[in-house]
């Protein structure tokens, strides 16, 4: 059973009242569920508002690769449906009865239950001994009623993604509301930042496969990784995929685009999708860099990425596509945060602008960066292939940068940099005592 379903009592507490976590019901803290595998969930509800909730869920991402069919009736409806038919890899059943009627519904389900078939219950009772006889009959999880599709998604995603044996990473995509407002260029430095802070594994998948820029940035002469993984998906593994990467940092590896126009690129949804789950399941951080285009696989990869950043300039066509996108993102992820907005080459030298308020206003979302125009920085930068905080340790978007990597990461600051920053004085001191010895 997960703590969100209830922060437990003190143990001995029989007979005790389990206490709903509401506060984090509603919370949405996507760092916490993870995609569920293909697997087929059948569920069985007794209220019309549970089955809501279930439909709800089924409708989110991290479910979309799974079979869900919601039914009405209860456990009596599961018990007669499974004494005709093969069992799911998980049932969820919704029942209002008393204890030991419950309990007794649960035996009769499980005599039809084919062995490796989690249950998970519903029910409407809060109640320590009822909690401790599921467990005894194993039932994997139970959640008392009313449930929010998040908990719900959450809870399951616990049964399925296990930490140990099964790390998911976090994809997170990068988009330009044009061409050329730098959403390649804000992709790579949070990434670098994001593996230079949290000293984390990063892989940057660069999805620009005529055009991309990630092997320039990183000055690097890539094997052209991405294109051959999804030419042929099925092939792609942890061996493989090692050989296809291009190491940058101790940290950070890059997915490289071949960069070649003598060859036909067409990307397939489903090969986007293979590519990107076997990628996040051996790298906590995937930085997926998509071009400025919109096909079905680049949506997809929008709809099923955990984080989405947009960058946008303070221009009015920005601003449209930024809304169209934006829109369209928020409404088919319901249960996620909206994206995250850059603005970036704001206070561009005699370009007439939006101000960034009034933009954000017409997109009713905060940017969580707005970063200046600095052409000598980026220009050299990028001339260079460094990142701005390998160029230039002092320029203004160096924190920024930071800044948007913890918040990708879900990570306010870091404790290890606020010591580090009180050792900083003595820097410059100890090196010049190594000087002398
Ligand atoms: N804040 C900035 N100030 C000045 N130049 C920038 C800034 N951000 C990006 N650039 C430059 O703009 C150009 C386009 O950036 P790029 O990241 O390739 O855009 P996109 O991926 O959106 O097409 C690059 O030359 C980059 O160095
Ligand atoms: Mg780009």
């Amino acid at each position: 059973m997960s703590k969100q379903a209830y922060l437990v009592a003190e143990d001995g507490a029989i007979g005790q009242e389990l206490v709903p976590a509401q506060a984090e019901v509603h919370d949405i803290v996507p760092a916490k569920a993870r995609p569920i595998p293909r697997i087929s969930i059948q569920a069985f509800c007794e209220d019309a508002k549970t089955a809501e909730v279930l439909q709800a869920a089924r409708a989110d991402r991290r479910l979309a690769k799974s079979h869900v069919s919601v039914h009405m009736g209860g456990a009596p409806a599961a018990v007669a449906h499974y004494l005709e038919s093969p069992t799911p890899n998980l049932i969820i059943v919704e029942t209002t009865l008393p204890r030991n009627q419950m309990l007794a519904e649960l035996d009769r389900l499980a005599e039809c239950c084919d062995a490796g078939t989690k249950v998970v219950v519903i029910g409407h009772m809060n109640d320590v001994v009822l909690y401790r006889e599921l467990l005894k009959r194993g039932v994997s999880e139970y959640l008392i009623a009313p449930v929010a599709p998040m908990q719900l998604i959450e809870s399951l995603s616990g049964l399925y993604n296990n930490p140990d044996t099964d790390p998911v990473g976090n994809v997170m995509a990068f988009i330009g509301a044009k061409g050329g407002v730098g959403s390649s260029t804000v992709c790579h430095n949070a990434a670098w930042a994001m593996s230079e802070i949290l000293k984390a594994d990063v892989v940057v998948a660069d999805l620009d496969l005529a055009f991309g820029t990630t092997g320039l940035d990183f000055n690097q002469d890539p094997v052209q990784g991405i294109a051959e993984a999804l030419q042929s998906p099925e092939r792609l593994d942890e061996v493989l995929l090692d050989r296809l990467l291009t190491k940058c940092s101790e940290r950070l590896s890059i997915f490289a685009a071949p960069v070649v126009l003598d060859r036909d690129y067409d990307i397939s949804a489903d090969a986007c999708d293979i590519v990107l789950d076997i990628v996040r399941q051996n790298v906590p951080f995937v930085a997926v860099d998509l071009p400025h285009t919109w096909t079905p696989w680049v949506k997809r990869v929008l709809l099923h990425a955990d984080e989405i950043i947009v960058t946008a300039m303070p221009d009015l066509a920005n601003l449209r596509n930024a809304k169209n996108l934006i829109d369209l993102l928020k409404q088919h992820r319901t249960n996620d945060g909206p994206p995250r907005l850059v603005m970036n080459m704001v206070k561009t030298p005699k370009r007439p602008e939006i101000p960034v308020k009034e933009f954000a206003a017409a997109l009713d979302l905060e940017p969580v960066q707005v970063i200046e125009f600095d052409s000598e920085t980026f220009g050299l930068a990028a001339n260079n292939g460094q990142m701005v905080e390998e160029y230039s340790g002092k320029a203004k978007a160096v924190q920024q940068f930071r800044d948007l990597a913890l918040a990708l990461a879900h990570r306010k600051e870091l404790k290890d940099d606020k010591k580090k920053a009180s050792l900083v004085p003595l820097g410059p001191l100890l090196e010049k005592l190594k000087f002398k010895r």
